[in-house]
């Protein structure tokens, strides 16, 4: 399969992992890096080139990376006013390299100052900007996945986050319109070719649909037929390495975002690097190397967040994922979900039969399976398309997800 290329980051196999708000902070985008790197085949050799006037002596180029790993979305605004705990949210390990943040904004001229400061700052690699967001708080004062119906602001957008971002590649996530009748994926996609986005990312679902039925991979297919000058990545109910190679069959798309697949299964990364590598059957960890990674994930956030129960108290919510399927029975899970302290939670991982294997009921959808919800739009929002008029203050505060 080919290379992934955005801007000057060479991404083999193309795999990237979706932004999750309150999920794919910097502890775990490690753990799916990490996994990433130790899947079953020799990583790919790194290309070499004759430099001219080397007389033929090869050079190597920068090692491609496995995958992209990007943050959970942080809003423009917040960091223009450098809110504390948004400037903690954007934080990077050591070496994690390229560094994938993602914005969300709906001021064009908030969301250039932030991309400038990003690259004054040296704050990121890669820009990433969600067009995605269901959430009706947002999408009532028309941000988040109403925002691209408004063609002109969009680009505004778009303009201003690329204008600033000097060698820094910008990419997009949209979903594929406000519902069946109101579509705009397909004018979005052409608008962010246009305005010169190094990638654009389609989740095959409108508002409409949040996150129920399943996602229409047939749009990521039409998108990239309209936008064959840019790179496009399709997301959506990527459950398995199965799915992450059929779904590039299907659909042409050139590679595959994975969320709620990842979720309490960091280890889905080396399946997709073996599956494009032609390397390694998928993983069958037993509940006793689930357990393995459940302490290393809490005890990574702890360390993230500089306080060890702060790390238990955040891990509680992956508790049910990590543990899906497995025989472990509603008590268990619930202390488990209420540990305050590493020992705590290796207590109760103790307690289980942790000679169980990987069982079938761990395989498929996992996560958010909300169904079709009413969109709520600002009065009027449907009636013109090519109005620009920048949404209130509102539709950027306090939101997280897509
Ligand atoms: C808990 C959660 C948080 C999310 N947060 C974000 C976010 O911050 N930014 C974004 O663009 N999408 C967000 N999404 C949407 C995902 O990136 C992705 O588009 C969606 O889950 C569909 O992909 P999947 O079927 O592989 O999960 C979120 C999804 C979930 C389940």
């Amino acid at each position: 399969m080919s290379q992934l290329q955005i801007g000057p980051h060479t991404v083999e196999p193309p795999v990237v992992l979706a932004p999750m708000a309150g999920i794919t902070n910097a502890p775990f985008r490690t753990l799916c890096r990490e996994f990433a790197a130790t899947a079953g085949s020799p990583r790919p050799a790194a290309p070499t080139t004759a430099a001219p006037g080397s007389g033929g002596a090869a050079r190597s180029r920068p090692e491609p990376h496995r995958g992209l790993f990007v943050s959970e979305m942080i809003t423009t605004r917040a960091l223009v006013e450098r809110d504390a705990k948004t400037l903690r949210l954007i934080r990077f390990q050591d070496g994690e390299r390229p560094r994938s943040l993602q914005l969300y904004g709906v001021d064009p001229d908030t969301v250039g100052r932030a991309v400038r400061m990003i690259v004054d700052e040296d704050l990121a690699d890669h820009v990433d900007l969600n067009f995605g967001c269901p959430v009706p708080k947002v999408t009532r004062r028309g941000g988040g996945s109403a925002l691209p119906y408004k063609r002109p602001l969009l680009r505004a957008i778009l303009r201003a986050a690329v204008g600033n971002a000097g060698s820094l590649p910008v990419t997009m996530k949209m979903r594929t319109g406000i519902d069946d009748d109101h579509l705009t994926y397909l004018d979005a996609g052409r608008i962010a070719a246009e305005e010169g986005v190094a990638a654009i990312a389609l989740h095959g679902r409108t508002a409409q649909q949040h996150y129920g039925g399943t996602a229409d991979w047939s749009a990521i297919a039409r998108l990239k037929e309209a936008v064959s000058e840019v790179p496009v990545l399709g997301n959506g109910d990527v459950f398995s390495a199965e799915d992450a190679v059929r779904m590039v069959r299907e659909t042409g798309c050139d590679g595959v975002v994975v969320g709620r697949g990842c979720l309490g299964r960091p280890w889905l990364f080396a399946d997709l690097v073996g599956a494009f590598t032609g390397g390694g059957a998928p993983a069958r960890p037993t509940l006793k190397e689930v357990a393995a990674v459940m302490v290393r994930h809490a005890e990574l956030l702890g360390l993230w967040l500089g306080d060890e129960a702060r790390g238990v108290i955040d891990f509680r919510k992956h508790v049910a994922w990590y543990t899906k399927g497995f025989a472990v029975g509603s008590t268990l899970r619930q202390r488990m979900a209420m540990a305050s302290s590493l020992a705590e939670l290796e207590e109760h991982l103790a307690a289980l039969d942790l000679d169980q294997p990987w069982p079938v009921g761990a395989e498929g959808p996992r996560g958010r399976t909300t169904g079709s919800r009413r969109v709520v739009l600002p009065d009027g929002w449907l009636r013109d398309p090519y109005d620009a008029a920048v949404p209130s203050d509102g539709a950027e505060s306090d939101v997280s997800g897509g």
